[in-house]
């Protein structure tokens, strides 16, 4: 067993720190009170590696093992979380199922461009009766000669109006239940694709959520992803790596909550001495801290596992269950320690709480994750 990490683990996890510091957290504060997405950042994320990182080099990606990847979700989420979810969406839910189960035409076409940050990818799953219970997909895809008509609607998708291309799971053979859904390229100018409105949210403002209506939009074969009926099978392959994304945005919440609650109780003087001298602020950062170490011990567990090629679905929903919990709780006490400063918007902490609380929801929400885990343990 070895706890250390590579210098080119370190190297991403400092370069993604000083990138963090320096051009996400100004103006951080303002792009969540407007709800505006990161343009400038994501597009210079793009242009450090951060968008394609586990990417083959030879489809301009950074050829990244997990490990790097999560250390860098950590140092961006413990900013903005806001840009760690476009990140994360990206990295984990777009490009990782086109690399894997895309064919080389479809590589070439839009992975190269994906893995660059050249355009940015959504993935398209949920819709308005179809959350955690994904099979009861509503969305049809029709075969009409050499292409598919696409029809329903998607909601909740992250980078819904940022994104150029979607990948769509949509219903291919209604009979065959979820043996019946595939998996699809999408891009946003083709005709009867609308975006739809921007949904206005407590957390992750910065992050462009939309629902997106289909009308017979014209999907070509050669965009389908995979064989008729594999689409589920890959939506839920790709989760398992995103939920570690999102374990990890989860813990770098946690984390970044803690540091500044740590630098403000060796500032904050009450009844004469820093308020890290009372016991019970010193109890609380010593509860964050191990809590914080052993999400990090989880998410580092299920990412190796995944770099060894070997089983990591019921790591992976342990990691992001205890880590989205660790962050309510990290980020609630954090802003105990501030007293009433932790409760504006100046000091950080409440923005980190109210984007904790997301990562108990999208990607499998927490009781989902228990029933991966559950029946893992029971197979
Ligand atoms: N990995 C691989 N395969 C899996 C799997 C996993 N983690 N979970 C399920 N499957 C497979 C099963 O093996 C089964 O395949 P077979 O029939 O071939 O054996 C198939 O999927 C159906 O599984 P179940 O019979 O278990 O189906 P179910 O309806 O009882 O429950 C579920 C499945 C696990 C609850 C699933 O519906 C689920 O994960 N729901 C949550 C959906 C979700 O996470 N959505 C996230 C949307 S994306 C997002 O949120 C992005 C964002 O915010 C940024
Ligand atoms: P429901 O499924 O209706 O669940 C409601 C409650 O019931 C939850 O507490 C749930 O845990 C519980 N519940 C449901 N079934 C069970 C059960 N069997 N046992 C016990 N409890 C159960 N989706 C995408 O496809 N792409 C995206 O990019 C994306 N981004 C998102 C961004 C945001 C900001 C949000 C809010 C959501 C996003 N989602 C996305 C959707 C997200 O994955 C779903 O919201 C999530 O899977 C839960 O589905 P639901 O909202 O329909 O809740």
């Amino acid at each position: 067993m070895n706890f250390e990490y590579t210098e080119e683990h370190l190297a991403v996890r400092d370069a993604a720190r000083e990138f963090a510091q320096t051009e996400l957290l100004p103006g951080v504060i303002e792009r969540d009170t407007h709800a505006t997405f990161p343009h400038a950042q994501i597009k210079e994320m793009g242009a450090l590696g951060f968008m394609g990182m586990m990417v083959d080099p030879k489809y301009n990606g950074g050829g990244m093992d997990t490990i790097s990847y999560v250390l860098a979700m950590e140092e961006i989420s413990k900013i903005d979380a806001s840009a760690s979810v476009a990140m994360s969406v990206n990295n984990s839910l777009v490009c990782w199922g086109l690399e894997k189960y895309g064919n080389e035409e479809q590589k070439e076409k839009y992975l190269k461009r994906l893995a660059k940050g050249e355009i940015i990818g959504a993935f398209c799953l949920s819709e308005p009766e179809a959350g955690s219970d994904a099979t009861s997909q509503k969305t049809t895809a029709e075969r009409n000669g050499d292409h598919y008509l696409l029809n329903g609607t998607k909601n909740w998708i992250t980078n819904g109006n940022t994104a150029s291309v979607y990948i769509i799971i949509a219903q291919t053979d209604p009979l065959k239940g979820h043996k019946g859904i595939s998996a699809f390229i999408v891009e946003k100018d083709w005709e009867g694709f609308v975006v739809g409105k921007k949904e206005d949210k407590l957390g992750i403002r910065g992050s462009d959520t939309h629902s997106l209506m289909f009308t017979d939009v014209k999907i070509p074969v050669e965009n389908r992803i995979g064989e008729e009926g594999f689409g589920f099978r890959l939506a839920m392959e790709t989760l398992n790596g995103g939920r570690l994304g999102i374990a990890a945005q989860a813990l770098g919440i946690a984390a970044g909550a803690y540091e500044l609650a740590l630098a403000y109780s060796k500032e904050r003087k009450t009844f004469g001495k820093p308020i890290c001298q009372h016991q019970a602020i010193q109890f609380k950062l010593a509860d964050m801290a191990t809590e914080i170490e052993a999400a990090r011990l989880l998410v580092l567990k299920a990412a190796w596992l995944k770099d060894q090629g070997k089983e990591f679905s019921q790591a992976s929903a342990m990691a992001k269950l205890y880590a989205s919990k660790v962050a309510m709780d990290v980020t609630i006490e954090a802003i105990q320690v501030h007293g009433g400063y932790g409760y504006v918007k100046e000091y950080h902490v409440e923005r980190l709480m109210r984007d904790a609380k997301i990562t108990q929801i999208y990607e499998g929400t927490s009781e989902i994750q228990k029933i991966v885990i559950s029946r893992g343990i029971l197979s």
